[in-house]
């Protein structure tokens, strides 16, 4: 809801919720509730912790990396795409994480998943207090309340570049059948030529991914992972 948008002010009780794509479901009424891992994690909210902080640091070391070993410049390729879509997995409490991407990476637009509820539409709320500066910032942050293993929002070979950080690990309990249909999802929604950057994962992303995309730069604090052009 906008109100005296001359004046610039968006702060009214529902003007952060056109950040969010779909619903935002009560914490036991999502779909995903049978899934075993989404309860522990609701229920340990230090499972959901920020790790990643600002994100743009580390996203530039790993473009810089990438763009030295193995001669790629993961900027130019997503620059190449107009519009160039991101896409965010799992931010939790990091809820900059998604706007973060968007202005590192110069995409014109980010998707951002969580199934926790709460930390959607803290994410929500923070692009809000953006939106002062950057009306249209809204067709820009796109949130979604849903599990990574199902990004049927999106359309396949949609995705230029996607960010994970800190969710593919071991102390993130996850069951096996989310693992696999997260990575289907991953490979499925890449474009041609599209890169996944993954922090903090624990080399099993990485094993499995590395069937579907070539590994560009693996060492224990960052992978990136490319579609075939
Ligand atoms: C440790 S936090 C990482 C937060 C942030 N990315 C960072 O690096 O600080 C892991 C997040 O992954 C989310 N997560 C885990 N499994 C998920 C799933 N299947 N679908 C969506 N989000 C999930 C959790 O709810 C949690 O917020």
């Amino acid at each position: 809801m906008r109100v005296s948008e001359d004046m610039g002010d968006f702060d009214t009780p529902e003007s952060w919720s056109d950040f969010i794509e779909g619903p935002v479901y009560p914490d036991n009424a999502v779909p995903w509730l049978h899934d075993p891992a989404y309860s522990t994690i609701l229920e340990h909210p230090g499972l959901r912790d920020c790790i990643g902080r600002h994100i743009a640091p580390a996203l530039q070391q790993a473009i810089g990396l990438v763009q030295a070993m193995a001669q790629v410049h993961v900027l130019d390729v997503v620059r190449s795409h107009r519009p160039a879509i991101g896409l965010s997995l799992g931010f939790g409490s990091n809820a900059q994480e998604p706007y973060e991407l968007l202005k590192a990476c110069e995409l014109n637009c980010v998707h951002a998943y969580e199934w926790i509820g709460e930390h959607i539409v803290e994410a929500a709320r923070a692009c809000e207090t953006l939106r002062v500066n950057e009306p249209r910032l809204t067709a820009r942050i796109r949130l979604h309340h849903g599990t990574v293993s199902d990004l049927s929002a999106l359309n396949t070979s949609s995705i230029h570049l996607i960010y994970t950080a800190n969710m593919f690990n071991r102390e993130i309990p996850m069951s096996g059948d989310t693992f696999k249909r997260s990575m289907q999802e991953i490979v499925r929604v890449l474009a041609p030529g599209g890169c996944l950057i993954s922090r903090g994962s624990a080399g099993v992303l990485e094993q499995y991914l590395a069937q579907y995309l070539q590994v560009l730069l693996e060492n224990p604090l960052v992978s990136v992972l490319q579609k075939e052009p």
